[in-house]
Parts: structure tokens; sequence; C-alpha cells
């Protein structure tokens, strides 16, 4: 990567600054929270030169303490032992529930737009306390305790949260596995987070269609005695399903007779709030730990600040609980201020294009969340829609998961805020709990395609990959990476922290490494340009290449497979699969094939790591030291042959042009 480069100065200067517009001022309830950029400026600088005295400051303002801390933080990104809020206890579920409670009982907390309308449901405050105080008291009837892990595979209902907020509630660490995997992607999560208790239903509904979800638990539990208990939440009532007569629970039935009140269970600030598998460079799975006051903080300050959001506004984050979108966005963000927050089960499409914006319609919704993959494929199909509906009420739209290009940047703007709305694209990660780069809205001017500056407390930089040193000033490429820890970053890998060290810690010695790529241009304004590791982004969805090419050579004809992200108009990148096979004469016939091999990766993994394409070749490109080179595959499938670079380390040149004809036959 260059230290300067033409494009990065290019594309700052097509970017036009963009300034909230009136309508935003006009319909925001009350005073903004920051006056204005120069006062973001301030406080950035505060938080970076004095996190110790920013951060008490916020974690007095934003939590509710049992006890109140002895230090603000302590530990080093050097020595991967960093640490918040040390000695200070406090409740999640409280700061979620109860203080909101007790304010306003009455008040919405969970607005749940059902996969089918006639289903919906509104939970408030005073609700909400119950509901989880109930399952809370369940769960510590059937022996789980602080530290216990507590694996939820349930589609986006309100029970999903009550169950996430129960498990906090009394000390233990929930593990929230989407409920798109399969079952042996559920049961390695299981087994790796030692979980004795699942939670779960009966079947999905998403898009009119039924989800067998009991059924891929139960597979995910053959030979796996450790789990003790199960508890089915009936979403469809259907009594058919298989249960275990002791091992499996009714939610009904158990949670029904459990008394209204729990109380709260006072945590260490350090204590594990939950883990969140996501996919790296390797293989296997991590569960990234998030920690009780740093991630929760994190969550409560960047939704106040960088959303600009005001107690009584309605926050709609498409993205499903079961990636941290949900975790920080539908949940701890708005709930720990006390802000309702909408569940939505279905899909844009279903049972038309017009889903969203009548669900924005019917709440009123203040604030839209979504990835940009939801956005094209409404630009695409669904345009015509979006103005038979009243989405005025809209003053904040916000972006993330993958980048977004100016083009639907301006169409987003234009075409769902009818430049009425601040469009805030916000960059962050699984493993940094909120968000890193983001735009204050309504304070910080924007740039269509730009996640903009770095929140409070992130101290970010770019680092040149090839000498390891930090890129100073402006109008520089480099690898993205954070100077000192902030609060909400993961602690650590469960059961792994060595792990933790070498993926984050080590490349960088001293700093975070986020594992993607960006420029900053003259303005000091970020362009995000994708993962420099072996993780593609599909539809929003990370996805470990590594992990899908193991599923690959799990089948028996396969001798070696290369997985490599291309571009796609639709789901931002796409997946396509390199194999080459030990006895090709064997197949049935290269349709059925190919067919075969996506059905397997969709069985073993889940339906969204399905490979676009399958290519068959007689080998994989190699170097001498036999290494995949996938920049040769990534460049051919992407259509970009003639920027193959550098071939002198291949073993096997001539593999190169029976790749392209295969790629030619295949698109
Ligand atoms: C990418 C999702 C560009 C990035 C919250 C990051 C983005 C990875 C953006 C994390 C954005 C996320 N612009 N790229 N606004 N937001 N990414 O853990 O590559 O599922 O490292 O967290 O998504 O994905 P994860």
């Amino acid at each position: 990567m260059a230290r300067r480069t033409h494009e990065c100065v290019h594309e700052a200067e097509n970017a036009q600054l963009h300034y909230a517009p009136a309508h935003f001022y006009e319909t925001q309830p009350g005073k903004g929270y920051i006056d204005d950029v120069d006062q973001y400026s301030q406080m950035y600088r505060e938080s970076i030169d004095n996190p110790e005295l920013f951060f008490d400051k916020m974690a007095k303002e934003f939590l509710h303490w049992d006890t109140p801390y002895k230090a603000v933080k302590s530990g080093s990104l050097a020595d991967g032992d960093v640490a918040w809020f040390l000695n200070g206890e406090l409740n999640a579920s409280y700061n979620c529930v109860d203080r909101h409670a007790f304010a306003n009982s009455n008040k919405p907390a969970i607005i749940y737009e059902a996969d089918d309308e006639v289903e919906n449901r509104i939970i408030t405050f005073g609700q909400l306390l119950r509901k989880v105080s109930k399952v809370a008291s369940l769960l510590k009837s059937w022996g789980v305790k602080k530290g216990d892990v507590v694996t939820i595979y349930l589609p986006m209902i309100p029970e999903v949260i009550i169950t996430m907020l129960a498990v906090v509630r009394i000390g233990a660490i929930h593990s929230v596995i989407f409920s798109g995997f399969s079952a042996s992607s559920l049961r390695e999560r299981i087994i790796d987070s030692k979980s004795k208790v699942i939670i779960t239903c009966d079947e999905a509904k998403r898009g009119g269609k039924t989800i067998h979800t009991k059924d891929i638990v139960n597979e995910s539990l053959q030979g796996i005695n450790s789990v003790t208990y199960v508890l089915v939440y009936e979403r469809t009532h259907n009594k058919t399903i298989a249960m275990s007569p002791t091992r499996d629970y009714w939610w009904t039935e158990e949670v029904n007779k459990q008394p209204n009140y729990c109380p709260p269970v006072p945590c260490n600030a350090e204590d594990p709030l939950f883990l969140l598998y996501t996919s790296g460079s390797t293989g296997s799975p991590k569960g990234i730990v998030h920690t009780t006051a740093g991630y929760l903080l994190g969550a409560a300050i960047t939704t106040r600040y960088v959303f600009d959001i005001h107690p009584d506004d309605i926050l709609f984050t498409a993205g499903d609980v079961g990636w941290i979108t949900g975790h920080t966005y539908a949940l701890y963000g708005p709930l720990s201020l006390g802000t309702a927050t909408i569940i939505f089960e279905s899909t844009p499409a279903y049972p038309d294009y017009g889903r969203y914006w009548r669900i924005i319609e019917r709440y009123k919704a203040t604030h839209f969340y979504v990835a940009p993959t939801a956005l094209r494929l409404i630009k695409k199909i669904g345009e015509a829609e979006i103005s038979k509906y009243d989405i005025s009420s809209l003053r904040v739209l916000g972006s993330v998961g993958e980048p977004i290009s100016p083009e639907l940047w301006k169409w987003y703007h234009e075409k769902i805020g009818n430049k009425n709305c601040v469009v805030c694209d916000t960059m962050w990660q699984t493993e940094s709990g909120s968000h890193l780069l983001a735009p204050l809205s309504g304070v910080t001017p924007t740039k269509p395609g730009s996640a903009t500056v770095p929140f409070f407390g992130i101290d970010a930089c770019l680092i040149d990959p090839v000498s390891g040193h930090i890129l100073e000033g402006n109008d520089v490429v480099g690898v993205l990476a954070v100077k000192c820890s902030w609060p909400s970053m993961a602690r650590s890998v469960w059961n792994n922290h060595d792990r933790y060290i070498e993926t984050y810690l080590k490349p960088y010695p001293g700093y975070y490494f986020t594992g993607d790529a960006a420029g900053r241009d003259h303005d000091g304004y970020y362009w995000i340009r994708g993962r420099v590791d072996d993780v593609v982004n599909v539809s929003g969805h990370r996805l470990s290449t590594t992990e899908i090419e193991t599923c690959l050579v799990n089948d028996k004809y396969v001798s070696a497979a290369a997985v490599v992200g291309i571009p796609d108009d639709l789901t931002g990148q796409s997946v396509v699969a390199f194999v080459s096979l030990q006895n090709d004469n064997e197949i049935d016939g290269p349709v059925s094939f190919h067919r075969e091999l996506i059905l397997q990766v969709r069985k073993e993994i889940g339906p969204f790591a399905a490979p676009k394409a399958v290519i068959i070749i007689n080998d994989l490109p190699k170097t001498r030291s036999g290494k995949i080179m996938r920049r040769v595959l990534r460049k051919i499938a992407s259509n970009e042959a003639e920027q193959l670079g550098d071939l002198s380390t291949l073993a096997n040149p001539e593999i190169v042009s029976e790749i392209m004809e295969a790629v030619k036959t295949q698109f």
C-alpha cells in the first residue's frame, strides 16, 4: 500500500460535505447534545488526552452503579490486559430495564413487528421487567449462576431480548447464535462455550416460511450430554416437535409460574456480559468476550451521540440480534437509554417491498439503521413502494456492516430521507462493541461513502503494513488500527486469550488491529477499503473463507479448496469457491456436483454462506512454499485478470490460463 495515493486524494476531492438539513433540527425533540463540530473536537481531544476524566464523567452520567469503581482504567494493549471501571459493580439488566420501569412503567420498550403483522405486540418497560424477572428466576432455579454461559438460538422475537436480559440479570453470560446458522455451526459453538442450558423455540417464521428451529437444535445436540436444560418458547405452538422428556421444557409452563420479580445480581464491571462468535482468518469461530460496564457504556454513549437519540425516539435497527449490530443497537444501546426499540422478525420483501416503510409509518420511527445490502435490494426491486408511505418521522438514516457507495448513500439520502435526514455511516466490528468511526448526527458534516471521523475515545490511526510505522498526517492509506483501549473493546476470545492477542494485538504491537484497510483524506475523514485478511462480507454477514474451505474439503471428492470474495452488485461481496478434485471420474456430473457442494456449505455453516459459484480446476495457484495465491483467484473471478500483479512466486504459472477459461464458462 502506497503512502500517498492519488486515489485517496481523489475520493476526498470528489466528496462534497453534507450538513444536516434544516428538517433534522426542526424535528429534533429538544436541544442537541453537542452544539457543533468544535465542541465535538474539544470533547474528542479530552477523551484521548485524558480518558480517565472523560469516561469517568460518562460512566457516572449513563450507568447506574451498585458499587462505585475505584479506578477508571488499567492495563495496556501491549500486555493485552485492558480493564475499565475497576471494582465497580452494576447489573446490565437493571440498567436496561428496572430504572426505566421505575421512571415510567408504561413506556414502550420493545415494539415487536412480527412476520405476520397481525401478531405485532408492544411490551412496556414495566412488562419487560416482569418478563425478564420470570425467565431469570427460572434459570436460577435450574442452577444457572454467575459466569455460566447460556446459549440462545432464537429468531427476532421479543423473547430473544427478554432471554438475553434474564441471563445477564443473574450474572450469567449469553451466547446468542444467529438463527440462520446450521445445526453443526450451532453444535460447534455450544461445545466451545460449554453451555449447559439452551434457549430456543419450536419453529420460527420468516418471510411467510416456517423454519424448524427445534429440529435444528435437536440435531446439534446429538451425542452432547453436557446440556441439561433446553427451554422452548412456543412461537408457532407446534406441539408435534420432538422434545426430550428429561431435558426439554416448554416456556409457558415453566416461565409463567415464576415470580414477577427477580433481584438483579451486582456484577463486577469486568465480568463477561456476553460471548458472540465471529469469523476470523482461521477456521474455527472465535467467541468474542465483552464485559459488563465498558460494553454497556459504549453502547449507551454511541447510541446517544452518534444517533442523537432522545428519550421518546423510536429506533428501528433492522439487523438481527444474532449479530453485534442487534446486540448493541437493537438491545443494549436503546434500552440502556430507555428508548423504544423495534424488533423486526421478517424480511424487507415480505409480504411486499413496502414492509420497512410500513413499519416506520406505523410506529413513527425516528431512526432507521440497516446494512447497505438491504438498500441495494430495495433500490433495485422495490423503489416504487417507498412513496406510498409517510416516513417523514425519520431523522437519522444509519448504515452499518459494509461500505456504502457514494451513489447508494445519495440514494438513501434522497429517496428514503427525502433530503430531510442525516445519513450516518457507522464503521465498527463485533470486537469493538460499538461505533469506531461515525459522524455525530447533526454535528459532524458527512461525506457520501465515508464513515467520517473517530468516536470519543477511539484513537484511530493508519499503519503502513510494510514498515509497521504510523502514517502521520492526511492523504494516507494504510491499515486501520487504534492506539489505546476504549471501554467497549472486546477483552478476550473465550477460553483462548492467546488467540485474542495473536489476532488483534500482536500484528502491530501496542495497537489494536481492525483487519481493515482505510484511507484518510485531506480533511482527516476515513474511507474504509475492506478487510485485509481472509474475511468476506456478504450482505453484511462476516464469513471466514477458511471456514468455508474446511467445509468443502470435507467432501470426499475434493482435494483442495480456495474461497475468495468478489464484488457483487447486490450483496456487496459474494463467495466464489475454487476446488480441485481427488478423482473427478467418480462424480455424478459437474452440475449436480456443484449443487452438492453448495448444499454442503448451506448445511454445515448456514444458507447465508453458500458460494455463488463453485469452479472446478485441476490445481490451485500456489507459491513455491505451497501457499495458495488467493489474490490470483480473486482477480480472475472479479474480471480483473489484467491486474494479476507479480506472478514470479507462482510455482504453477500454467494454471492461470486454465482458471481464466474455467471462470469464463461459469459466469
Ligand atoms: C466491515 C459489523 C465499511 C469492516 C458491525 C469490519 C464496514 C467488519 C462498516 C466488521 C462500514 C462494518 N463501512 N465497512 N460502515 N461497518 N464494516 O464484526 O470490514 O460483523 O471490520 O461487525 O465489517 O463486521 P462485524
